[in-house]
């Protein structure tokens, strides 16, 4: 099956108000290309972000959201505000937010859920620390990550997820995982996939890898056959980077 690749850049706690608006500018560039190609800047650039992207394919996207709808939850954002300037998709359960925010997959499948039923689409990000590929829990893991956080969708929501795995000892760290390895986790979430919703999604559903991916290694990495893209960090911060990235992408 034909899955469209997605490259995502996720901007994190990066970018003031102008150093966003120069790399969306810079952006605004990349024309002529098959890919999907996704930001997530801060809450604060969002706005602006949408705004100078209007008449391009780039698509802003959120990256994260409360799972109340409103209320008294200072500091928070709703799924109702990111619609209302035109966000249609978010990123729920970066190992970021499970490690220094403590979202546990309780927590992760609440949003999960007050996302879809309000017509978001979810980039769902999974993955294993070190310690737990170090004593071979990894599948074990990502399954109950997988589970735990989408297994209550049914086959109509879960179309709108598109999955992320990140090994958390490969984020930020300059040290990708094997290609193998890579290929083995796409597969296995796959065959989740299969398992719980039947073959059709599984063949659709789309499965980022993310983890210090850069321009020297993502061709390879996208080459795989499980793999349908990445969700990138660093090498999202620098026009030049993410534009090779997305080259590779095109293939
Ligand atoms: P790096 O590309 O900086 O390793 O970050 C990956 C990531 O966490 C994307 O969400």
């Amino acid at each position: 099956m034909d899955r469209k690749k997605i490259v995502a850049g996720n901007w994190k706690m990066n970018m003031t108000y102008e150093q966003s608006v120069r790399l969306i500018n810079e952006l605004k560039k990349i024309t002529n290309t098959n890919v999907e190609i996704k930001i997530a800047p801060s809450f604060t650039n969002l706005n602006s972000a949408i705004a100078l992207l209007d008449s391009s394919s780039i698509e802003v996207i959120a990256q994260n959201v409360h799972f109340e709808q409103r209320g008294a939850f200072t500091g928070e954002i709703s799924v109702e505000m990111l619609k209302s300037i035109g966000i249609s998709s978010v990123i729920i359960g970066h190992s970021e937010r499970r490690k220094y925010f403590n979202e546990n997959d309780f927590i992760l499948s609440k949003k999960v859920k007050v996302a879809i039923e309000n017509s978001l689409s979810v980039i769902f990000c999974i993955g294993e620390e070190l310690s737990e590929r170090e004593k071979g829990n990894h599948f074990e893991l990502i399954k109950n990550q997988i589970i735990n956080g989408l297994f209550e969708l049914n086959i109509n929501q879960i179309k709108n997820v598109t999955l992320a795995y990140e090994p958390v000892w490969a984020i930020g760290t300059g040290k990708t995982a094997e290609n193998f390895q890579i290929q083995e986790m796409h597969q296995f979430i796959r065959k989740l996939f299969e398992d719980k919703f039947g073959a059709e999604i599984s063949k659709s559903m789309r499965i980022l890898y993310g983890g210090s991916v850069k321009p020297n290694n993502a061709e390879e990495i996208f080459l795989l056959d499980d793999v349908d893209g990445g969700l990138i960090g660093g090498a999202s911060l620098n026009f030049s980077d993410f534009n090779s990235i997305v080259e590779a992408a095109n293939g």
